[in-house]
């Protein structure tokens, strides 16, 4: 059984991204499961707290999972044209030590995509992505893009995908990045 980890970059109870993700999840190809990961509860990095305490239980327990999965899918908000803080601040306190699982996302396969109700459906965040990605050393999957605008009209009020091209472009950004995973990233 192939094991995807998915995390959504928004903490909202209505989050378009977490919607999104959940269709993904639901979507996952026979052989493939995938886990939702969460960045709730995760502090604001501070130095002194990890030299006090160590990474944060939140924050341990999301690392664990991206290091114990073939794969990683990040559903990311977009701020100001950007990452928002609260998803970089989450990933950067994985990237901290123990030693043994410091670089969790070394070698991982990833991708990425995103969900705004504006029209661009966080194309810039997803490339802001990108240079960090590459920072932690994952093996990106370009097979699709998939950028979900106009959200307020794709799920509705429960967050349930409501639009079939969206789901049409969903399913094949799932079962491509997971065939990616399954050849071997
Ligand atoms: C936004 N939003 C936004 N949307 C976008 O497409 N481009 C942008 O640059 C921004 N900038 C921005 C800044 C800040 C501070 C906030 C709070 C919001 C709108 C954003 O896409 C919208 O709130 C989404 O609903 C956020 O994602 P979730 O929470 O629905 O997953």
């Amino acid at each position: 059984m192939t094991k995807l980890v998915a995390i959504s970059g928004s903490l909202r109870k209505a989050s378009y991204n977490t919607a999104l993700m959940r269709a993904a999840i639901a979507m996952a190809p026979a052989g493939v499961e995938i886990v939702e990961g969460t960045i709730r509860g995760i502090p604001l990095y501070d130095g002194d707290e990890e030299a006090e305490h160590g990474v944060p239980e939140a924050a341990a327990k999301l690392k664990d999972l991206v290091a114990g999965c073939d794969g990683v899918m990040l559903f990311t908000p977009e701020y100001n044209n950007a990452i928002p803080g609260v998803f970089k601040n989450a990933i950067d306190w994985m990237t901290r030590p123990p030693a043994d699982i410091a670089r969790v996302f070394s070698g991982k396969p990833f991708a990425i995509t995103g969900a705004s109700p504006g029209n661009f459906g966080t194309l810039l965040s997803q490339e802001a992505w990108l240079p960090v990605m590459r920072t932690l050393g994952t093996r990106p999957w370009f097979g699709s893009k998939l950028m979900v605008s106009k959200a307020a009209s794709v799920f509705d009020a429960d967050g349930k995908l409501i639009d079939e091209a969206t789901e049409k472009r969903l399913r094949t950004f799932v079962e491509g990045f997971a065939a990616f995973v399954q050849d071997g990233g």
